[in-house]
């Protein structure tokens, strides 16, 4: 039987982080689940067959990461699982792109798992049992056009989790990637808006266009992302992995 563990899971109020703490609670672990959207947390809570916290809490906070640590010690003891899947997409031509686009895209995908490793791995260590797992994307192992910001905070997460997990592999701690092709969530949904508004393509054929891109011709479900997520908190000797979900997209 799976021991229950103390999971958290950021962007846990629609997408993967929701499909994530489905499949975790699903498991018999205890799930906290945190976003800026606390409606969407509290939906969530309520579809979940076990104990689930809900914090609601800026991911690019400087704070955020302790806080929520401490609260969770408060109410029901250190967190073992932390599953970072708070995150944003934009898109623009490298000569477009503004600070502020850059910034943003730094400070959700890259800056804020960096400050989440800081603040969790080292009870994770003393403790001898840890596991975290980045959602990072394909962008984190290839370059697209009009995306440079995205992929530039990608490839620097996945950068983060290879030199954490180089560093804790003898503590008991492993830290992984999953790196999604195009999955079908409120995010890929924003996608089509811009690609149709951006083209003039009707919504069916800009999805059809993004379903093209992955070679088994659909887009990827919210659910498989959430299976290799579970893998990486079952395996022990899986870590600094950047772990493809995008039905064969990127072959690394
Ligand atoms: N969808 C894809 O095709 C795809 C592909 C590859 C990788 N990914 C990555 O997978 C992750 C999840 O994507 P998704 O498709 O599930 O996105 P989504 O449907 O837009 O959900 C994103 C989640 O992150 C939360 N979030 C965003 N900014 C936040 C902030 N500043 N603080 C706290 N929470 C925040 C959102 O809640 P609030 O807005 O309420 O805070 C929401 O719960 C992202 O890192 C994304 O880059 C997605």
């Amino acid at each position: 039987m799976t021991t229950s563990r103390i999971c958290v899971v950021t962007g846990a109020g629609r997408g993967i982080g929701r499909a994530v703490a489905h499949r975790l609670s699903n498991s018999g672990h205890r799930v906290v689940l945190t976003a800026r959207t606390g409606a969407q947390l509290a939906e969530v809570a309520a579809e979940l067959p076990g104990p689930s916290l809900c914090v609601p809490a800026d991911a690019t906070d400087p704070d955020a990461p302790q806080a929520i640590r401490d609260q969770v010690a408060a109410e029901w003891g250190p967190i073992e699982v932390a599953v970072l899947a708070a995150g944003t997409a934009s898109s623009a031509p490298l000569a477009k792109t503004t600070d502020a686009q850059w910034r943003a895209a730094m400070e959700i995908n890259l800056d804020a798992p960096f400050r989440f490793l800081r603040a969790l791995a080292p009870g994770m260590t003393e403790r001898g049992w840890g596991r975290i797992v980045v959602i990072a994307s394909m962008a984190a192992k290839h370059g697209d056009p009009y995306v440079s910001a995205y992929t530039a905070s990608k490839h620097g997460v996945l950068g983060l989790v290879r030199s954490a997990a180089a560093e804790l592999a003898r503590s008991g701690v492993t830290v992984n990637a999953v790196c999604p092709g195009f999955v079908d969530t409120p995010m890929t949904e924003e996608s089509i808006a811009n690609i149709s508004a951006t083209t003039g393509r009707d919504a069916a054929s800009a999805r059809a266009a993004l379903e093209a891109r992955q070679p088994i011709r659909r887009l990827i479900t919210a659910g498989e992302v959430a299976e290799a997520v579970e893998y990486c908190v079952a395996s022990a000797a899986t870590t600094g992995q950047g772990i493809n979900v995008d039905g064969g997209a990127v072959q690394s």
